[in-house]
């Protein structure tokens, strides 16, 4: 997963992980019981949720997926198709015209290869020559179609770095504990759960009911244009709008460093927008011996210093999505972590017209843990700026480049308007004609001979904050979280006194930023813990999935799959 842009995303995904553990933590208990409090005002939870017409199959299934056959298999799957090194770069031209695109036709034969009763059995259909839409028809046509995603690509190696792998970037191998290499966790151990848990109901006799689609982007890594992009209008052609029950893609996991013993799994309910605003100065030339006031570099230097003092403030806001997960923290986190007056501020910060207790609400989770600080604003980070070529020659450009992820109460728009009401001020006081966002506005001086600043988008890759997708009385988050309950507690992997199922807002964006017109049920998921997929860092060195998580995600898959297929 990654953001629209240039910079990998995961890291920020992950950092929502780490700062939860940070208050997720100190002495283990022994044997996993569950959370669950249907009855919470601030963050109910439901039961685990098993198969039960499918509840023997089900049974039957997992102890097969324990069987030392079944993970030597699975493992070497996984292993095979990380060996193909589906790389995707930020300069790739469309498919046909560039042929570092070809590897994807070896990752789809190797599929094929792998999987052929998969192959027999589903209608396969590609899009845009890599896409993948695998149709499982079900019994019931007038049941909504489950759609899970997950992408071929990968985030290419750095070569440069290779004596630092403990294993070959692409070996794929496994070492008696992990399954090594790049795309081993992002995404490639989704994917290929996706398609042993399919495999497996087949082999098994399973018939759905519901029908179930499967569909694979190829650039989610670089823009997502050739794949998801094109695969949206597929399926939204196909299927119709709103035509699934729900959708289910590539996202956090749960943390799982649990010493105090509660789990919690995240799921993401709605992403961050995205805005890479580009600021230029332009100003006459000449000789630096007779230079001006500012040089188009210092003008643009007190630009951003004026932005910086200047930053989006946070906003709690009682239907958003870090709200929603600040009264789950509240509600279930260890004894301590809060200050003890928290949990009667977050029930009074529910009522709408008590908007001095959400006031008092948000400064005290915000010093309590700055990330909800992050989760609530706008940020903004200029990451890149450029001028000058030459000693002695007057600066004619200078630009700079600024990074924002919008807040899910705010939309580019805003953003944009948030620049120019720094910038109008500031080109009066320097006497500069500014153009902004394609827009001409005179500040009394029609042509400045001083010199103009120009506001635009600068890879034209702005994106508005998503949808949210619905937690209160909405059956299939139920479904979900009750699955996500039940394969951790059947799992005999954890110590743990509780699993929790808290919603999350996702920092960066995955494929689903093309996939609103299908649901209004998006959810971003990967059924790991953070100590599964980070042996030394991810989109970086040493990506590793541990073999036992890979496992686990394919019962949850499969569970899934059986619990959305018996309910209505
Ligand atoms: C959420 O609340 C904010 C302000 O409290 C409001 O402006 C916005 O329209 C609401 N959004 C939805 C989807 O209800
Ligand atoms: C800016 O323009 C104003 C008139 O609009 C003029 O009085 C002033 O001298 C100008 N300043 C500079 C630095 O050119
Ligand atoms: C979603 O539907 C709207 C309205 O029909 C359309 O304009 C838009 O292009 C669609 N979005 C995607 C990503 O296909
Ligand atoms: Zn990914």
């Amino acid at each position: 997963m990654k953001p629209i842009s240039y910079r990998p995303a995961f890291s920020l995904f992950c950092a929502s992980l780490v700062l939860l553990s940070l208050w997720i933590n100190s002495e283990k208990i022994l044997g996993l019981r569950i959370t669950s409090d249907p009855d919470s005002t601030l963050c109910p939870q439901v039961e685990p949720l098993f198969p039960t017409a499918h509840a023997e199959l089900s049974k039957r299934l997992d102890t097969m997926y324990f069987s030392e056959t079944f993970k030597s298999s699975s493992y070497q799957l996984l292993g095979a198709s990380v060996q193909i090194p589906t790389e995707s770069y930020d300069d790739l031209l469309p498919v046909g015209q560039d042929d570092r695109w070809d590897v994807f036709k070896t990752f789809n034969i190797y599929l094929e290869g792998a999987f052929p009763l998969i192959y027999s059995t589903l209608k396969v259909i590609t899009v845009n020559t890599y896409g993948l839409v695998l149709h499982w028809q079900g019994s019931d046509a007038t049941l909504k179609p489950l759609l899970l995603t997950a992408h071929q690509d990968v985030v290419p190696v750095d070569w440069s770095n290779e004596d630092k792998w403990v294993h070959p970037p692409y070996s794929g191998s496994y070492d008696g504990t992990w399954i090594w290499g790049r795309g081993s966790v992002d995404d490639k151990a989704d994917l290929i759960a996706q398609l042993i848990t399919v495999n497996s109901l087949l082999e098994a006799g399973f018939q759905p009911r519901r029908t179930v689609v499967l569909a694979f982007g190829f650039d989610e890594e670089a823009s997502g244009t050739e794949g998801a992009e094109k695969l949206a209008a597929f399926l939204e052609e196909r299927y119709g709008k709103n035509a699934f029950a729900m959708i289910l893609d590539e996202g956090e996991g749960y943390a799982e460093n649990v010493k105090e013993g509660t789990i919690f799994a995240l799921p993401g309910v709605s992403e961050k927008g995205y805005f890479d605003a580009s600021i230029e100065i332009l100003a006459p030339g000449g000789h630096s011996s007779i230079p001006p006031e500012h040089t188009s570099i210092g003008l643009l230097s007190l630009l951003i210093v004026s932005l910086e003092a200047n930053p989006h403030l946070p906003r709690l806001t009682r239907n958003g999505t870090a709200f929603a997960a600040a009264k789950c923290a509240v509600e279930h986190a260890p004894e301590g972590r809060f200050p003890h007056s928290m949990k009667d501020l977050a029930h009074r910060a529910m009522n709408a017209h008590d908007e001095i207790a959400l006031e008092k609400f948000s400064k005290a989770l915000f010093s309590s843990i700055p990330f909800f600080d992050v989760l609530s604003h706008t940020t903004q980070a200029v990451d890149l700026i450029t001028g000058g070529i030459k000693t002695n020659m007057l600066p004619q450009r200078a630009g700079a480049i600024v990074n924002h992820r919008i807040a899910e109460h705010s939309s580019t728009l805003e953003v944009k308007n948030h620049i120019k009401d720094l910038v109008l001020p500031f080109a009066t006081r320097y006497n500069l004609s500014v153009q902004a966002f394609g827009e001409d506005i005179h500040c009394g001086h029609k042509i400045s001979r001083l010199g103009k600043i120009v506001l635009s988008d600068a890879f034209y890759s702005a994106l508005e904050p998503s949808p949210i997708t619905p937690i209160a009385e909405n059956h299939l988050y139920d479904v979900l979280s009750g699955t996500i309950k039940s394969t951790l507690q059947s799992s005999s992997r954890y110590e743990a006194d509780g699993v929790v199922v808290s919603p999350s807002l996702g920092l960066g964006n995955t494929d689903t930023r093309f996939y609103w017109n299908l649901t209004e049920n998006i959810f971003r998921y990967s059924h790991r813990g953070d100590r599964d997929d980070v042996y030394n860092g991810m989109h970086t060195i040493n990506e590793a999935l541990r073999g036992d998580a890979f496992i686990e995600e394919i019962r949850f898959f499969t569970m899934l799959i059986l619990n959305v297929d018996e309910s209505h």
